[in-house]
C-alpha cells in the first residue's frame, strides 16, 4: 500500500485499534485467557477496536471476531483465519491475516495488549518480536520481561539494589545431575528446613513445592527439573503475610496502596489462586504506615532495576511479628481479571478498571515514541566497509 493512501486510512480512523493477544504456549495458558475475558470485556468501545489474536496451546496463531471464545471452547478454527506478526519493515509488517483460500489482510494495529503470562509471553520473547515488527505494545520491554521471569536474576538485582530477599542458592540441571548429594548437602546447610523449591522461570507456583524434609526436597527437585534445567532453593520465611502492591508508568513509576492475600492453602499455590476460590484478600492490608511506605519503595526499587515499564506486581513476604520484608518476585504481566490483585489494588487507589487500560495503553504509545526518537543508526565517516 502507497504510504499516502495508509496515511488516509489512519486518519480516517479514529479509534485506537488494540491487538489483544491471548492464549500462548505456558502452563498459563488458561489464566490467559481469563484475564483477556476481562481485559476485551472493560476495554471502552468508543475509544478502541479490538483485534483478538489468539494463540492456541500448539503455538497456532489465530485472529478475527470470537477467538477467545473459541479458544476457550476448544472450537473449530477455520485455516483462513490464521494470522502472524511478521517483523520485518517491508509492507508486510505487522499483523498479518491469510489463509489458502484468502489474500492476506495486513492490519495496522496501533498497540498490542500481550495477555500472555509466563514462557513466551512475559518472558521478552514476544515483545522481541513486538519491537522487530515496530508495534507499540503494553507492558515491560525485553529485558524488563526476560529479567522479571527470571526469579534468580530478579532476585539478584534485587538483592544488588538493597532490597531484602530470603536467602537463597540456585542450580542448574546438568550440576544436580553430576553430584545431587553436594547440593542437597549445600542446602541442608546453607538453607536448610523448610524450604521452598521453585523452578526459575516459572508463574501461578506450577512446578513450586514447599518442602520440610530430605525426602519431599528430592521429589521436590524433580518436578522442579520438569519445568526448567534451572533451580532456586528458598528459605521459607514462616508466619508471613503474603503482601502485593502494584506498580503502574515507565520512568517515573507510581505504587498503589499494598494489599494483603490469605492464602487458602499452606501457601498460595495453583488451587489456592484460581481453583478452590476460598483465597481471600485484605485491601489495604494492615500495615504500619512505615512498613506500608517501605515496601512502596521497594516495590519501585525492583522496578527499576530490572528495567521494567508499563506495570509490574511486586510480592513481598512480611513477617507477622516484627514485620520484616522479604521481596518475594516481580510479575511484569500479572493476573488481570477484574478480580485479580493488580487492578483490585489500584480501584482501592482510586484508578478504575477500565482507567487503568487506558493508562496502560497510552504508556505502552509513550514507550514506543520514546523509542523512536532515539538515534540508533550510526553512519561511519568513511566508507571503510566496502574496501
Ligand atoms: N521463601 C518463601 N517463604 C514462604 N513462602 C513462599 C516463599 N516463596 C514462595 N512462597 C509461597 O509460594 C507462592 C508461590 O511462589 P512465587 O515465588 O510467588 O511463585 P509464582 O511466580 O509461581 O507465583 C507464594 O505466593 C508464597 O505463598
Ligand atoms: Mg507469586
Amino acid at each position: 500500500m502507497k504510504s499516502k493512501v495508509k496515511n488516509q486510512i489512519r486518519l480516517r480512523r479514529t479509534k485506537i485499534r488494540v491487538g489483544v493477544i491471548f492464549g500462548g504456549r505456558s502452563a498459563e495458558h488458561e489464566v490467559s485467557l481469563v484475564s483477556a475475558t476481562s481485559i476485551i470485556n472493560a476495554l471502552d468501545k468508543n475509544k478502541y477496536e479490538i483485534i483478538q489474536i489468539g494463540i492456541t496451546k500448539d503455538n497456532v496463531w489465530y485472529s478475527g471476531d470470537n477467538v477467545l471464545e473459541r479458544i476457550k471452547n476448544k472450537g473449530y478454527f477455520n485455516s483462513d483465519d490464521s494470522c502472524y506478526i511478521s517483523p520485518t519493515s517491508h509492507t508486510n509488517a505487522g499483523l498479518c491475516v491469510d489463509g489458502p483460500k484468502r489474500p492476506l489482510t495486513r492490519f495496522d494495529v496501533d498497540v498490542v495488549f500481550p495477555v500472555l503470562h509466563g514462557m513466551f509471553g512475559e518472558d521478552g520473547t514476544i515483545q522481541g518480536l513486538l519491537e522487530l515488527s515496530g508495534i507499540p505494545y503494553v507492558g515491560a520491554g525485553v529485558l524488563g520481561s526476560a529479567v522479571g521471569m527470571d526469579k534468580v536474576i530478579t532476585k539478584q538485582l534485587c538483592e544488588n539494589a538493597g532490597i531484602p530477599v530470603a536467602p537463597y542458592i540456585w542450580f542448574l540441571e546438568s550440576e544436580y545431575k553430576k553430584n545431587p548429594k553436594t547440593i542437597i548437602n549445600l542446602i541442608e546447610k546453607k538453607i536448610k528446613y523448610p524450604c521452598f523449591v521453585k523452578p526459575a522461570n516459572s508463574g501461578s507456583s506450577v512446578g513450586i513445592s514447599k518442602s520440610k524434609n530430605r525426602k519431599s526436597l528430592v521429589d521436590a527437585i524433580k518436578l522442579a527439573l520438569k519445568h526448567d534445567r534451572k533451580i532456586l532453593i528458598e528459605k521459607s520465611i514462616e508466619n508471613a503475610m503474603e503482601i502485593e502492591i502494584s506498580v503502574l508508568g515507565n520512568d517515573e513509576p507510581t505504587a498503589s496502596v499494598p494489599g494483603e492475600i490469605i492464602s487458602s492453602n499452606e501457601f498460595y499455590d495453583y488451587d489456592a489462586k484460581y481453583v478452590d476460590g476460598k483465597s481471600q484478600s485484605i485491601i489495604p492490608a494492615k500495615l504500619p504506615k512505615e512498613i506500608a511506605n517501605k515496601i512502596k519503595e521497594y516495590a519501585l526499587l525492583g522496578f527499576r532495576s530490572i528495567d521494567c515499564a508499563g506495570m509490574a506486581r511486586a510480592d513481598f513476604l512480611v513477617t507477622k511479628n516484627n514485620y520484616k520484608i522479604y521481596f518475594n518476585e516481580i510479575n511484569t504481566i500479572p493476573g488481570f481479571t477484574s478480580i485479580s490483585m493488580y487492578p483490585k489494588l489500584w480501584e482501592a487507589s482510586g484508578l478504575s478498571y477500565s482507567k487503568l487500560l487506558d493508562k496502560l495503553i497510552q504508556l505502552g504509545l509513550d514507550r514506543a515514541k520514546r523509542n523512536v526518537k532515539k538515534d540508533v543508526h550510526f553512519t561511519p565517516m568513511k566508507e571503510w566497509h566496502r574496501k
